[in-house]
């Protein structure tokens, strides 16, 4: 029998595996009927190659996750030794070094008193683990009619059921409803469709969003509101930066209805805004911090979330108990592997190199402005978003059969094809998304700016 490891198992066998038995996620496995499935088989730095030995610069850092970049022997051995000494043993009643050291380290690196460590293995769990904490404490404190989570429009929170009911993208929402109740959505911050009335006046749109905050939990009812859930710089919908001043309104509201802030750095922490935590960039106090892809680049999967002390404290005596518990939460073979990842950032000071070149990656994107497809260019530290519109005066976008054509039909391919990795995405308005490890600089960034001028260059000669 022909096996993925026999020297027979060739292109065509490869393909056909893959066609018949593996299931991609968030793909149309029919669009692979007459192509093939790229197979990413190998990378090395900012750079991953194919099973035809071609080359891609990884503009999206896999999926927002590879922030030291590819192939460190040191962190893959870090996995290694600690396979080798205790592959696995569960974080239900017992803890490991590696947990523990871990824990200690990025209580460390958060801000305030966010002291409390909770393992997970994904962003899902990690957001989903931060819902059901509000609701036991709440439950916990004599405050039970609390389980409402506030969340803002097309922002994604992850997949599970409960995850899912926070996310805000009504299009893989409608297949599994009923989702969990509780989920209410508020406006988020895409300056650049801005309300008529704030649309010249960045510091009024961030009043006005956070104001909304506000409206909701006054609307929903203060005593069944739980939590906020908000993403320091919000992914979908292609970066929305926040508006100077918004999260320190959307603090003193919370404290003002006693509504907890869980800020969302499943992408923005571990240096991709430039920071460890995207809070800390924008100068905010959570009461929860989620977090998950870059705290190992991806070298073994981990996630979690770093909760505030006094969240802790009705589970700290007596029988008390959070009852939650995820088999891999904590794997001491992920948590070795973060240790080593946080090594390679301090001793490579990434979190140097994003602040010093962030300022000429922006400036390089922003020489796209010049093409007529090219609406708006926004983000921060390494994370961005190109908005493409069909009248840049107008800022009018494309429809949905255009949007089809342009990004399906064409954009996603021939980026790949021109040998870069990065998303067009279309669950907001299209855009074309970046997020490329830490370790690139303006050699990386040009070669994006290159690649990306030829395929939009093609694109609007094609609409
Ligand atoms: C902000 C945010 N939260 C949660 C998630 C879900 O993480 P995962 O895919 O690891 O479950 C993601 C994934 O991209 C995310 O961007």
């Amino acid at each position: 029998m022909t096996t993925p490891s026999s020297p027979a198992f060739d292109d065509a066998a490869q393909q056909a595996a893959a066609k018949r038995n593996l299931w991609l996620h968030f793909t149309r496995m029919g669009s692979y009927a007459d192509s093939d499935v790229p197979v990413i088989v190998r990378g090395e730095g900012q750079y991953v190659y194919d099973n035809h030995g071609k080359r891609y610069l990884d503009g999206l850092a896999g999926l927002f996750v590879s922030q030291i970049g590819h192939g460190r022997k040191e962190v893959a051995e870090a996995a290694a030794r600690q396979g080798s000494e205790l592959a696995y043993f569960p974080l239900w009643s017992y803890a490991n070094p590696r947990a523990i050291e871990l824990g200690q380290r990025l209580a460390d690196l958060a801000p305030g008193d966010l002291n409390r460590v909770w393992f997970t293995t994904s962003g899902s769990e990690a957001v989903e683990s931060a819902w059901k904490l509000a609701k036991q404490y709440f439950k916990a404190i004599g405050q039970p009619a609390r389980y409402k989570v506030l969340s803002r429009y097309i922002a994604y929170h992850g997949t599970s059921m409960g995850a899912l009911a926070i996310t805000g993208l009504p299009g893989i929402k409608e297949p599994f409803e009923p989702l969990p109740p509780g989920g209410v959505r508020v406006p988020n911050t895409n300056f650049y469709r801005a309300p008529a009335f704030v649309a010249d006046d960045l510091t009024a749109f961030g009043v006005w969003a956070a104001d909304e905050i506000e409206q909701a939990i006054i609307r929903e009812g203060p005593e069944s509101v739980a939590a906020v859930f908000l993403e320091p710089v919000q992914n979908s919908g292609g970066c929305f930066p926040p508006p100077p001043g918004y999260f320190q309104r959307v603090r003193e509201i919370c404290d003002r209805y006693g509504v907890l802030l869980v800020s969302d750095e499943v992408i923005c922490a571990f240096g991709r805004l430039g920071y460890y935590f995207g809070s800390e960039r924008y100068g905010y106090l959570p009461d929860v911090i989620t977090f998950a892809k870059g705290v190992t680049s991806g070298y073994s999967p981990l996630g979690g979330m770093l909760a505030s002390d006094r969240l802790m404290e009705p589970f700290a005596e007596g029988s008390a108990t959070f009852l939650h518990g995820i088999t891999f939460g904590g794997h001491p073979v992920s948590c070795a592997v973060a240790l080593a990842n946080l090594d390679v950032f301090e001793k490579e000071d990434l979190l140097g190199n994003v602040r010093a070149n962030e300022a000429g990656f922006r400036a390089t994107l922003e020489k796209l402005l010049d093409l007529p497809i090219v609406g708006d260019v926004r983000g921060a530290g390494y994370f961005y978003g190109i908005e493409l519109v069909k009248d840049k005066a107008t800022r009018e976008t494309f429809d949905d059969d255009e949007s089809e054509r342009l990004l399906r039909g064409f954009l996603s391919h021939a980026l790949f094809d021109a040998g870069l990795i990065c998303r067009a995405d279309d669950r907001g308005d299209p855009v074309i998304q970046l997020s490329p490890p830490l370790t690139c600089t303006q050699e990386h960034f040009d070669e994006m700016e290159q690649i990306l001028r030829s395929v939009l260059t093609q694109a609007w000669s094609r609409l």
